[in-house]
């Protein structure tokens, strides 16, 4: 296993919509891994492919509480079959974009069909957070970030805070 480096807004490698796994194999099972010690590294709850830029449609989740045993869920070309009408407001963040929370609508519960790691078809009826982070995950597969939820007055300024911290970092530049 071993810890991959996070994409950060506003590389546009986060808004490619991701490819299905065509294949549940070894390789693909190595890349899970990789991505769970990746999140539990940052540490965050979820992660998607595309965040260590792998345009695959695979995420993986773990919402155990610090000290409680982890519970790692690999989810595999995930699909939304239905979102409830009620609603519910999280206070998300990404990895993808450090130290920025806003608060979030979605849908308060989910059925989401995927392939777990053995390749076999599983459904689960999410709610609470794991409904929230599961649409926040699959939002990452079709190139879609939790900022696209928010007001375009709050979403322009964090863009421009990331492209900022970008360019100050961009090679070449002497920072003495
Ligand atoms: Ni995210």
């Amino acid at each position: 296993m071993s810890i991959k480096p996070l994409i950060i807004l506003p590389d546009p490698v986060l808004r490619q919509v991701s490819k299905p796994v065509e294949r549940v194999d070894a390789d693909l099972n190595k890349l899970a891994d990789d991505m769970l010690e990746t999140m539990y590294d940052a540490p965050g709850i979820g992660l998607a492919a595309i965040q260590i830029g792998v345009p695959r449609r695979l995420l993986v989740i773990d919402l155990a509480k610090e000290g409680e045993s982890p519970e790692p869920h690999v989810f595999i070309n995930p699909e939304i079959l239905e979102s409830a009408d009620q609603r519910s407001v999280y206070e998300e963040g990404c990895l993808s974009i450090p130290d920025y929370y806003a608060e979030v609508e979605r849908p308060a519960s989910v059925r989401v069909k995927y392939l777990d790691r053995d390749g076999k078809l599983q459904e689960m009826q999410a709610e609470g957070l794991m409904a929230t982070c599961l649409q926040h995950e699959i939002d990452h597969l079709n190139g879609v970030l939790f900022i696209d939820h928010i007001s375009k007055l709050k979403r322009d300024m964090v863009v421009r805070k990331f492209k900022k911290l970008a360019k100050d970092k961009a090679p070449g530049k002497m920072v003495g």
